[in-house]
């Protein structure tokens, strides 16, 4: 007699999760994949768990979900109309799955999805694209400022056949969601003066993985080559002898002023744009910047990682030559569903992004340039 039994057919459906409560359990790279994908469709998460990776972390700063510090407890599906468990341990999944299931909430379990009551469907990024089999290598792929839509079709169709994804927490994260599930996820966040998984770390986990034959996919925020230290990563691999495909993107330094309306070139007013790091003040002993040269330029500056050097940096341009009233504008979170520009002069800058609580991700443009749309 057969012993098999046949599988239990499933009913497809696009569920609804705008403005809706979801419950995410677990603090992973799973429940991170799970979470990006929810937050992409509108959904309130909340995620449960006593430590989260730093790219969760970063989402629960910036106020996209609520972060419950502690573990898994009864009562926290109340109200939910979806739940993921993805605490890798496979009894906690289990209880998840079990009060969901009493509470009629749908719920999914990131270590069994054939024990779900709900399982993820994918839209896989370039699932229809011929897929190179050729493993063993890393693809260091610049994936544009947030916007999905803003990753080149070469670096969508590296991530479709991706084995590794290793990620920032910049960048179009919620391109993580359509992953198949067998795509092992590392989360590489480096957060603005917070958690970090050095930059050694970083290149050691690339070799290693690709020596092990896996096609790994380097997904960096903007271009890697632009404040991004894809280089390191590239000398890296090349030392380990493995082999790299650079797939450049779209840089933030560019793209993020272009959507908030600001070119950073236009004909006859500039013929020149810097772009500089603000990670550094202009008096820090290991800044490698002439402040000096750049508040004499007449074109557009644009400054990366300077919300919080931003009063320093403004004072500092003045202080060479640049005019205090120059018009700035801040562009936070810039390609995102977050978007917000703030525009004031270089004499009111640090005054405006406390005002009105700047914080990163952003990008300032300093120059005629900033005013172009309103007609001046
Ligand atoms: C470490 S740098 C990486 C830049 C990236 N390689 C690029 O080409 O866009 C990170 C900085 O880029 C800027 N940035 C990246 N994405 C952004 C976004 N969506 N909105 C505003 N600024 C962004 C911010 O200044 C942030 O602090």
């Amino acid at each position: 007699m057969s012993t098999t039994s046949l599988p239990v057919p499933l009913h497809p459906v696009a569920l609804h999760l705008h403005g809706r409560r979801v419950v995410v359990v677990g603090g992973g790279t799973g429940a991170y994949r799970a979470t990006v994908g929810l937050l992409d469709a509108g959904a309130l998460v909340t995620v449960v768990s006593p430590v989260v990776v730093p790219a969760l972390q970063a989402l629960a700063e910036s106020g996209s979900l609520a972060w419950v510090r502690r573990r898994y407890a009864p009562g926290d599906l109340d109200g939910a109309w979806y739940a993921v468990a993805a605490t890798q341990d496979p009894a906690v999944d289990g209880a998840v799955a079990a009060d969901a299931e009493h509470a009629r909430v749908f719920c999914t379990r990131a270590d069994d999805p054939g024990a779900s009551s709900a399982r993820p469907t994918l839209a896989e990024p370039g699932a229809t694209l011929p897929r190179d089999r050729r493993r063993g290598r890393v693809v260091l792929v610049g994936g544009g400022p947030g916007d999905p839509g803003l990753i080149t079709v070469r670096g969508r169709d590296a991530l479709a056949q991706a084995d590794v994804v290793v990620v920032d927490h910049l960048g179009p994260r919620s391109l993580l969601a359509g992953l198949r599930p067998d795509v092992e996820i590392v989360d590489a966040s480096k957060l603005p003066r917070g958690r970090a998984m050095p930059q050694e770390e970083i290149n050691a986990l690339l070799v290693q993985h690709a020596r092990a034959g896996a096609l790994v996919v380097r997904l960096k925020g903007g271009d890697p080559f632009v404040f991004g230290r894809g280089m390191e990563e590239l000398l890296a691999c090349a030392a380990a002898d493995v082999p790299v495909e650079v797939v450049p993107g779209v840089t933030s330094a560019v793209a993020v002023p272009a959507v908030a309306g600001v070119p950073v070139t236009h004909r006859g007013l500039t013929h020149e744009f810097v772009v500089v790091s603000g990670h550094l003040p202009p008096d820090h002993p290991q800044s490698l910047v002439d402040w000096s040269a750049i508040g004499r330029l007449r074109g557009t500056v644009v400054v990366l990682m300077g919300v919080e050097t931003a009063p320093a940096i403004a004072a500092a341009l003045v202080r060479h030559g640049r005019r205090p009233d120059t018009p700035v504008a801040v562009v936070a979170d810039g390609t995102t569903g977050d978007q917000r520009t703030v525009r004031t002069t270089l004499a009111e800058l640090g005054t405006a992004i406390a005002a009105e609580s700047v914080r990163p991700p952003a990008v300032w443009v300093v120059g005629e340039v900033v005013d172009v749309a309103r007609g001046r």
